[in-house]
């Protein structure tokens, strides 16, 4: 069933940038304020293995049918205006899967890049990828340099693909970025927080306030480490193919209900609150 949105909102998108929604949708977007929606969503698309096996499908048939999970998340973070999304596709421990499968990763998200660039242009996406891209086969290489050379001009949302990505990986790389600038200018200082940021894969990209893992496994798996420093978490039973736009807009309204302290107390809170804890704001 479809409906028109009758959601009133003066700041933020107009969320008729939509398109038609379900009932179930349209009741989501009732209870989110498009004004306070996060800057940056992350996301570590578990469980589309699972979802082929409880079929009695090959595993590659669950990560294609989480390509139009991919599709559907993409699109509405980028109508909803939200700065930058970050999808986790594949990690520095993926290679260890069977070849055939990852063959088959990357197979697809070269067929993604070519069939989907007219919805990332039309959307005004901007393409980053995340990780060691230089170990990646030519073809990919290749692929990716070119998506992002033609959404380089786009104003839009940011899309950033984690691929034969690690956050420990990234934080070397990031130090050996900060030695590499320093050679020949002496011996090392101090490195700042502000440097080692600077030297991310992310650098120029807020942190993600929200982060999403489906499939319910309570592990951040080596995604994004510094980053997610003070990102609210959000851990749902759904796997990666069957998550849609609902259970997206369900994430965003969870995260709003989430008090955001980052270390603080809450406000006309007292600090000699009789719970160190609770005071400390963890
Ligand atoms: C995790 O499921 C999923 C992956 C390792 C791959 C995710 C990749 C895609 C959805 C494909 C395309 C991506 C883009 C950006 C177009 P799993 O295999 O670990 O599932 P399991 O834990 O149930 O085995």
């Amino acid at each position: 069933m479809s409906q028109t949105i009758t959601h009133k909102t003066t700041h933020g998108p107009a969320p008729e940038s939509l398109g038609p929604v379900t009932s179930e949708e349209a009741k989501l977007l009732e209870k989110l304020d498009l004004t306070r929606l996060p800057r940056h969503v992350a996301v570590i698309m578990d469980g589309n293995g699972r979802w082929a096996q409880k079929r009695h499908l090959p595993r590659i048939a669950g990560h294609r049918s989480g390509t139009q999970s991919a599709r559907t998340t993409i699109e509405t973070c980028a109508r909803l205006k939200i700065e930058a999304l970050t999808l986790y596709a594949f990690s520095v421990e993926n290679w260890r899967r069977p070849k055939t499968e990852i063959d088959f990763l990357m197979q697809l998200l070269r067929e993604y890049l070519k069939k989907e660039m007219p919805l990332l242009q039309k959307n005004e996406i901007r393409m980053r990828f995340l990780g060691r891209i230089d170990e990646l086969p030519a073809g990919v290489q290749k692929d990716v340099r070119e998506a992002m050379e033609k959404t380089a001009g786009n104003k839009g949302m940011v899309l950033c693909v984690a691929l034969n990505y690690g956050g420990r990986a990234e934080i070397v790389d990031a130090m050996n970025a900060i030695l590499a600038d320093r050679n020949g200018h002496g011996a090392p200082d101090k490195v700042t927080e502000e440097q080692l940021s600077q030297h991310l894969y992310t650098e120029g990209l807020p942190d993600p306030d929200l982060l999403i893992r489906t499939s319910g496994e309570m592990r951040v798996s080596n995604f994004l480490l510094w980053q997610i420093a003070y990102a609210e978490i959000f851990v749902t039973e759904t796997l990666w193919p069957d998550f849609n736009r609902a259970r997206l807009l369900e994430a965003l309204v969870e995260f709003q209900k989430r008090e955001r302290r980052y270390g603080g107390i809450r406000e006309g809170e007292s600090s000699s609150d009789e719970n160190p804890a609770r005071a400390a704001g963890h």
